[in-house]
């Protein structure tokens, strides 16, 4: 018989440890798959766990520079930001990580593979719609969506009882009350004592920034290049500091960020599958990123353009969020998005400060703003007296409407 052979996105948590040896025990040849998407997590510790559960290879794929070119900068030139609030940290790294586990399962020689998604959320979606698009013929394990898998384990305490009894490691990381997932991007906090959405979290659980109150009492200045909508170089005006290079920038700009308290955020949200959930995330870098680049975008977008893109952004987003990342609406709003961004190049000087990303001024060969044209003071070229005919033609419907008004109510009168 043929071996059957798994590749299993693997996170190095419970869940994914127990699927592990559950799908050993059901006769698989489970090869593991961790990406490195930034996690501050010891992966090769991560591996070893692996192993010791019975995998028969662990791939672990470093997607750090993928993620931030790749998919952090396109949602920033595409402003995606989910219900005017999220930042799609997660469903970025999803959609990533589907896509890599295909090329290993190509690599490997198979067409199964398992996610431990739950069948609550999003993450399983955003999995299953990527693998569909890359393997066309794949065969999906997804044991929180399996009546065999629910039968035996419930819950939390059922893993950790087959844990205990596989001889699986379990880490200290139990104890949370909540659920986290970190990235380069972001760190996300959901569920458990979350669960409740008038409830303040502790000023404990934040691992990314400083809470304002403990931020410094000093602005930091920063000025960042952008080059076709695209970040290229980070200066730290106060310390005379310039880093250039998507990962150093990026992990730069992190660093500023979360010394100044940037980037939290506390919401409900909209799942695809219906259900209202609360999320708190911490962004620091890239809640600059988004601010900056749209403050430049005011200065290098035609005003029509900017308008249209201002109405297919939030299309965009639900695209992103709903795992809809490698679909052909997605390509097609890029386009648009990537025409756009060819002007976007320049500087945008920003002050960090307690929490605050306050912009104060921007700069850029191709800007289209005029200063002799936008002047209070000047003339400029522009003819005032052009603007008598531009308001009377405007307001013509206005004046028709009331004349329509007055005569009706005469009519009203002689009745
Ligand atoms: N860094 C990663 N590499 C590979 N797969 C991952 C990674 N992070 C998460 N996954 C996959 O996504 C699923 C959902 O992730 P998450 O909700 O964060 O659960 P977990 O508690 O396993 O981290 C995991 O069950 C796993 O299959
Ligand atoms: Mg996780």
């Amino acid at each position: 018989m043929m071996e059957k052979k798994v590749v299993l996105a693997y996170s190095g948590g419970l869940d994914t440890s127990v699927i592990l040896k559950w799908l050993i025990n059901k006769d698989y040849n489970v090869v593991a798959f961790i990406g490195d998407v930034g996690q501050k997590e010891d992966l090769n510790l991560a591996k070893e766990k692996a192993l010791e559960c019975g995998a028969s290879k662990v791939y672990i794929e470093d997607l750090k520079k993928d993620f931030i070119e790749n998919f952090i900068f396109t949602a920033i030139k595409a402003s995606a930001l989910y219900e005017g609030k999220y930042l799609l940290g997660t469903a970025l790294t999803r959609s990533l990580i589907a896509k890599k586990q295909v090329e290993i399962a190509k690599k490997e020689g198979t067409n199964i593979l398992a996610h431990g998604c739950t069948g609550k959320g999003n993450d399983q979606v955003r999995f299953e719609l990527t693998w569909m698009k890359f393997l066309s013929e794949v065969e999906i394990i997804s044991p929180w969506k399996e009546k065999e898998w629910l039968a035996q384990f419930k819950g939390r305490i059922d893993l950790i009882k087959y844990a205990k009894k596989e001889g699986i490691p379990i880490s200290a990381t139990l104890e949370k009350s909540y659920s986290v997932d970190e990235n380069l991007m972001h760190i996300s906090y959901e569920s458990g004592i979350l669960e409740d959405p008038s409830k303040e979290p502790s000023q404990e659980m934040f691992k990314f920034t400083l809470s304002p109150k403990k931020a410094p009492n000093k602005e930091t200045k920063i000025c960042i290049e952008f080059e076709k909508g695209i970040p290229v170089k980070l200066v730290n005006l106060s310390k005379n500091k310039e880093v250039k290079g998507s990962l150093e920038l990026f992990e730069y700009l992190n660093k500023l960020g979360s010394e100044n308290a940037i980037g939290r955020i506390d919401i409900v949200e909209n799942r695809f599958v219906g259900i209202k959930s609360r999320g708190i995330y911490e962004t620091p870098a890239a809640t600059i990123l988004f601010k900056a680049h749209q403050d430049l975008e005011s200065i290098t977008l035609d005003k029509e353009v900017m308008h249209l893109k201002e109405l297919i952004s939030p299309t965009i987003s639900k695209i992103i969020y709903n795992g809809f990342w490698f679909s052909p609406e997605m390509e097609f709003l890029m386009a648009a998005i990537n025409k756009s961004q060819e002007n976007v190049s320049g500087k945008v000087y920003i002050t960090l400060y307690k929490g605050n990303t306050i912009i104060t001024g921007r700069e850029s060969e191709n800007s289209l703003y005029n200063q002799a044209i936008s002047s209070m003071d000047k003339e400029g070229g522009y003819n005032q007296i052009s603007a008598k005919g531009f308001i009377e033609i405007t307001g013509l419907r206005f004046k028709l409407q009331g004349i329509t008004n007055e005569v009706m109510a005469k009519e009203m009168q002689t009745k």
